[in-house]
């Protein structure tokens, strides 16, 4: 791909625009054995080995990582106020990464965060029906009762019922242990199916989204690039 050399290296988060145009007119930028003083300069992304002030500015396109989200960070980009999933990638290139559909802040687990916005969509759209796969602790006893009505589907203020869910109950006590799929992504989706029967959600980790499982390895808060195996299956 041929990229103006402005583009390029403020794509990869070396600076504004405006900032990577000036340090190319110091002379700070070097395309192969020359230093290239014009911002309009094209660079082939494959053939042409960039320097940014002595130190090489590879190109990458996209970046496909794999959070476990912590509780209190918000699934946004960027926020003036509130701590942000993309904040946690350290090792991030791009400057344009976002959270592949949202987890409450109060929840935990699977996110992707990407730059590739045909993935994204692929993944979201309602059209799909890509399962997500929650781990949940319910207040109360979830009952065969509760399983039928996420089978058939229950009202939670929609215009239409939620599609058919699969509850698995991991135990059953004061407070259960649930497993749930739904093919959706409504706001608070969980944890209002719960409350249509009379059932309050305390803690909500999602385990996987489409082909994608949450790495067990990984804490809350930690992170790390798809494999290859992961990317094929997504892609
Ligand atoms: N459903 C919820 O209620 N919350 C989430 O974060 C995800 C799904």
């Amino acid at each position: 791909m041929k990229l103006r050399l402005d583009k390029y290296l403020s794509e990869i988060g070396l600076g504004t625009r405006s900032e990577v145009k000036k340090a190319i007119q110091k002379g700070l930028v070097q395309v192969n054995t020359q230093f290239v003083q014009k911002p309009e300069y094209k660079v082939d992304t494959e053939k042409d080995q960039v320097m940014f002030s002595g130190k090489p500015a590879v190109y990458v396109e996209y970046e496909y990582y794999m959070l476990n989200k912590p509780a209190g960070v918000i699934s946004a980009s960027t926020d003036s106020r509130e701590r942000c999933v993309v904040d946690l990638i350290l090792s991030r290139r791009r400057k344009d990464l976002f959270p592949v559909g949202r987890l409450d802040k109060d929840t935990e687990g699977l996110l992707l965060i990407t730059n590739d916005g045909g993935l994204a969509h692929r993944l979201l759209s309602p059209k799909k029906h890509v399962d997500k796969v929650y781990y949940a602790r319910i207040q109360g006893r979830v009952t065969q009762e509760d399983v039928a009505a996420f089978r058939q589907g229950v009202d939670i203020g929609e215009e239409k019922r939620t599609l058919p869910a699969g509850l698995l109950i991991l135990t059953s006590k004061e407070v259960s242990e649930v497993e749930l799929t739904i093919q959706e992504g409504k706001f608070h989706q969980v944890k209002r199916m719960f409350q249509a029967v009379d059932k309050e959600v305390l803690y909500l980790k999602r385990l996987q989204m489409g082909p994608l499982v949450l790495d067990a390895t990984l804490k809350p808060g930690e992170y790390r690039t798809l494999n290859r195996n992961e990317l094929d299956m997504l892609c």
